[in-house]
């Protein structure tokens, strides 16, 4: 709810579920932010004053805003945005650069309107409601000097306890006006240090975990590569140092926006903390004519006492309810067989088929080609950009491929890099304006191809034609959109010299015009983002693709440490997750079979790997697993997440609405020898009811045991022989079963797993719990 109370100013009190967010207008006109945490149930003027700053006397060496108000110092306050220039040092939301070349501005409140409805951005995808519940309050502020309008926005979401902000500048001057930067969201909080975590990495290592304590100065997280990038995701934390999964204040933040993003968190000279989100400002400049009006991506918020856990459920909430749309927002995502890591760019129509054919005795509802069907595309150097299927590898073209797939019972899916090109490409002979250089200079090189000038119209309504083509060509119903290089040379030959520093932020939204468009052409295909893997994992690709492939790494034991990132941030509903081959294609490590798949059904599973090189034994378990996650897949792919220990060990759970079903994971690093008592601790259980806590019966390979098989055979038997391999072929070592009935209560206490093997002996009651050992539990409630 967002409440305006009048005293002799406004004050406004947005309040969500769990949370309050206050700010007011000071005697200047500036805005003073009161309050952002716990829920205030503040009910008059009165009481949201008590939480001003009171303010008698000017310290030394600061600026006063002006002779009337020489106790109001911008550079000490907790404002709702800052333009600097009036006396507040710190770091701005804003800079622009006037007719006259002054760089100060001036903003003062003008009025401020409360509505129920969301109207969508002109330029931007932005979150969106269908419960009826958001409402928006619109504040206006007029440059005292010269004219120029800013409106700030807010969108409240109580259902999830996030609060959205925009803003908008619109020039109503008379002359033309320089935006340097337009950022989204500012919050001042009253004291430091807080604790910041971010989710950095690069390729194959997406989301690694960094937290630091900031006492003073600037921390900053930013992508200057064109995309939101893997090298530092949008979202961040802020947080009480001491704060847990469970515990403890935490913030989250994030960005509705895919291109260069810059958040910093700055600790100033009085001790409060300032937060900045948006778009970068480095390279950025955007020219406004008098009338004309810049919109900076929203950017989201959210609050929770409940430690880390609290506000991913909260984010996680938003994004599936107010972020992901269209008719794939809340169904169950097919298990997908993908061509890529089994055939690379060396596939035929028929070896295709085949492999389809054995995903689907295995279970398989979706198989995807990936790179390697358009044109001369016998390898990554050439052929981005002529999307006509090469018919030496597909003679019946893509029509031809789906309508056979259809026939084993599968649907088809395609890959594509729309923004793309090779300069050895009949489309660049063609169009060699059409990519983003600068004209008569060398450009430098990423993955020998280069992109497309988005923010070109012309290249987007090419890309718009050239893929409604392709997807209506066939009967495709999953498409994967790839991004495969980061920008250089940044240049658009379509914009004059004077605003090329808004080639960037131009390419984002020409990018963002293409989809939607296409989304809207094809509502009926799920859309799976990728970039190199995550390397735009962002809300600005998921308000169109619903999922995105999280990483090329499919090694186990990095995804669980990468998926176990993006959860602080991201619902397992957004995550493309696969098993594929060991050792792994890009770590060279070998993980248990179990693993990989107990790691990849917590996202939207998939398979990615030659499936006709399975062994008996390994077919027999996928189909199994493949059987059983269809069973549970709501649960692993919408349920609410909790994370609990992490490290060495890392312990997930997912509950199911209802909190009838959840399925849990235990999974382990390294193994420590003798240690042979673990506990899991299942979370968001319900603690009356009573459940059925089991795991599924396994069979192991005898050969997991090495040469022990002659502690127990009569004659020698030398590892890996053909003898050693007869014997692993006929007998199956059992694996451990639990089975427990117990309240959700008890179970959260910790449930006391079977014994570990610890080199002293091994049957059906022991867990064989090694290195890269791991176990889904699943808790299952009796019926009432
Ligand atoms: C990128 C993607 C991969 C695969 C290849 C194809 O690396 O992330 O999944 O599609 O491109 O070239």
């Amino acid at each position: 709810m967002i409440r305006r109370f009048d005293g002799d100013r406004p004050l406004f009190l947005l309040d969500t579920e769990h949370t309050s967010y206050a700010f007011r207008v000071l005697p200047t006109g500036h805005l003073e932010q009161l309050h952002y945490g716990p829920k205030l149930e503040a009910i008059s003027a009165e009481e949201l004053l008590s939480l001003t700053e009171k303010r008698t006397f000017q310290p030394g060496a600061v600026i006063g805003y002006d002779a009337r108000h020489p106790t109001t110092v911008l550079e000490d306050m907790c404002l709702e945005f800052s333009a600097g220039g009036k006396g507040d040092v710190r770091e701005p939301f804003l800079e622009l650069v006037h007719h006259d070349g002054g760089r100060t501005s001036d903003f003062l409140f003008a009025g401020a309107e409360i509505t129920d409805t969301k109207p969508p951005y002109a330029t931007l995808p932005g979150s969106y409601d269908e419960s009826g519940r958001v409402e928006h309050l619109t504040v206006r502020l007029r440059d005292a000097q010269y004219g120029e309008e800013l409106e700030l926005h807010y969108y409240v979401y109580p259902d999830c306890d996030v609060i959205c902000r925009s803003a908008k500048l619109i020039n109503l001057s008379r002359q033309s006006l320089e935006v340097d930067r337009l950022l989204s969201l500012q919050l001042d909080l009253p004291d430091s240090p807080w604790a910041v975590t971010c989710f950095h990495g690069a390729w194959v290592r997406e989301m690694e975990k960094a937290t630091l304590t900031l006492p003073a100065g600037r921390f900053v997280m930013e992508s200057r590569m064109g995309c939101s990038s893997s090298r530092m995701n949008p979202f961040f934390m802020l947080h009480d140092p001491e704060a847990t999964e469970d515990s403890g204040a935490c913030y989250g933040f994030n960005l509705i926006y895919s291109g260069n993003h810059y958040e910093t968190v700055e600790v100033g000279a009085f001790g409060k903390t300032r937060i900045l989100s948006g778009v970068h400002p480095q390279g950025f400049r955007f020219l406004l004519q008098p009338g004309d009006s810049f919109e900076a991506p929203e950017a989201v918020m959210t609050y929770s006492a409940e430690g880390f856990g609290g506000q991913s459920r909260n984010m996680h909430r938003f994004v599936r309810e107010h972020i992901v749309r269209g008719q794939w927002k809340h169904k169950p995502r097919p298990v997908l067989l993908n061509s890529w890591e089994a055939s690379y760019f060396n596939f035929t129509e028929r070896s295709l088929l085949s492999l389809a054919k054995s995903g689907k005795e295995l279970g398989i509802e979706l198989f995807v080609m990936d790179d390697g069907w358009f044109g001369e595309r016998s390898d990554d150097t050439r052929s981005l950009g002529d999307w006509d299927v090469n018919l030496k590898k597909l003679p019946g073209g893509l029509a031809g491929l789906g309508k056979k797939l259809k026939e084993l019972g599968l649907d088809f899916g395609v890959w594509v890099e729309p923004e793309m090109v090779n300069v050895r490409s009949k489309l660049f002979e063609a169009h060699p304006d059409w990519t983003m250089a600068i004209p008569g200079k060398p450009h430098s090189e990423g993955r020998t191809q280069r992109l497309l000038d988005l923010a070109n119209p012309e290249v987007q309504d090419f890309i718009i034609e050239k893929m409604t083509e392709v997807f209506s060509s066939a009967d495709i119903s999953y498409v994967k959109w790839d991004f495969n290089r980061i920008f250089s040379d940044v240049y658009s030959p379509a914009l004059p010299p004077e605003k090329q520093g808004e080639t960037a932020h131009r390419y984002v939204l020409g990018l963002y015009r293409v989809m939607d468009e296409l989304t809207r052409r094809f509502p009926h295909i799920l859309f799976e983002g990728c970039a190199s893997g995550g390397n735009r994992f962002d809300l600005g690709i998921l308000a169109y693709f619903p999922q995105i492939w999280a990483s090329d790494n499919t090694d186990a034991v990095s995804r669980v440490r990468i998926q176990e990132g993006y959860s602080y941030g991201y619902p397992l509903s957004t995550l493309g997750a696969h098993i594929s081959a060991c050792p792994n294609h890009q770590t060279l490590r070998s993980t248990p079979w179990d693993t990989r798949f107990n790691v990849a059904a917590f996202g939207v599973l998939g398979c990615e790997l030659d499936l006709r090189d399975l062994s008996a034994e390994e077919r027999k378990k996928l189909k199994s697993e493949i059987a059983l996650y269809k069973n549970w897949r709501e649960v692993f792919q919408y349920g609410d997440f909790y994370r609990g220990r992490s490290g060495n060990l890392h312990e997930w759970t997912s509950v199911s609405p209802d909190r009838r079903m959840a399925v849990g994971l235990l999974l382990q690093e390294l193994t420590r020898a003798n240690t042979q008592f673990e506990r899991y601790f299942p979370k968001g259980l319900d603690g009356e009811k009573r459940y059925h806590f089991s795991n599924e019966e396994q069979r192991l390979n005898l050969k997991r045991f090495g040469s022990l098989v002659n502690t127990v055979v009569p004659f020698h038997v030398k590892q890996d022989s053909p003898v050693h391999n007869a014997i692993a072929r006929a007998v199956t070592m059992p694996g451990e079963t639990e089975d427990i009935k117990a309240t959700g209560r008890t179970l959260m206490a910790g449930v006391k797993l079977k014994q570990a093997f610890s080199g002293t002996g091994y049957n059906e009651e022991v867990r064989y719990f090694v290195d890269f050992s791991s176990r889904l539990y699943f808790m299952l409630a009796e019926e009432e």
